[in-house]
């Protein structure tokens, strides 16, 4: 009787030790993302192609922020000596610092991020200026034009490096109206496969 009991402890203490080096293995495989939109729209195309993109990704922790509920001041020298950094400001960063990778939309605005995006970068390098240090990143963007944002994209890509930031992977979703459908996602094939490779090529560098 008593080796009996003296067995199904032995055989539940190998089930338990099994099980947390299963839950350890399946930690260290998964990576944080963190995915958001350059935009401070309620009604924002770019959140949309984030949700949609968020959507794809299986096998990796992933948090998708919308900017629309993070209301910053305009960034001014006497802004930062009086009232310093918000902390929703200095939470994002800190939610930026433990992710490995970054998904990111911009939307454009007169052919550049707009205002509320380049506020926050302007924000984001006051507190660090290499905020996106060991950061891969993911970059997108879209518009109802047929450049789908590319002059923003192309904006955000060369400020990516400046702040540490290690760009992977681009796309670029041209005509927001006729290539994406809110229940279906990208719905022009060649994009959709473009869009499935770069996110692709960013996932396996995490
Ligand atoms: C002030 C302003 C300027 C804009 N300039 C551009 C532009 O240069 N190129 C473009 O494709 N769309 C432009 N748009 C349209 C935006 O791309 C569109 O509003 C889009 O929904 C913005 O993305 P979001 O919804 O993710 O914020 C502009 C919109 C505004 C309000």
């Amino acid at each position: 009787m008593f080796c009996i009991a003296k067995l199904a402890i032995f055989y539940s203490c190998q089930y338990y030790l099994q099980y947390f080096r299963d839950i350890n293995k399946i930690k260290q495989r998964m990576a944080s993302i963190l995915a958001f939109a350059g935009s401070n729209s309620s009604i924002s195309i770019n959140f949309k192609l984030i949700q949609f993109t968020a959507s794809l990704v299986n096998d990796h922790e992933l948090r998708v922020l919308n900017l629309a509920n993070y209301p910053f001041p305009m960034y001014s020298y006497d802004e930062e000596k009086n009232n310093g950094f918000v902390n929703s400001l200095i939470e994002f960063k800190n939610d930026i610092d433990v992710a490995q990778g970054l998904i990111i939309a911009v939307n454009e605005h007169n052919g550049n991020p707009s205002a509320y995006f380049k506020n926050l970068l302007d924000w984001f390098s006051r507190v660090d200026k290499n905020f996106l240090v060991n950061t891969k990143i993911f970059l997108m963007s879209t518009s109802y034009g047929k450049r789908g944002a590319s002059g923003s994209l192309g904006v955000i890509e060369k400020l990516i490096p400046r702040f540490g930031g290690e760009l992977v992977s681009i796309f670029s979703l041209p005509s927001f109206g006729e290539n994406f459908d809110e229940s279906k996602g990208i719905i022009n094939p060649e994009l959709a496969e473009q869009h499935k490779k770069a996110l692709q090529q960013f996932l396996a560098t995490l």
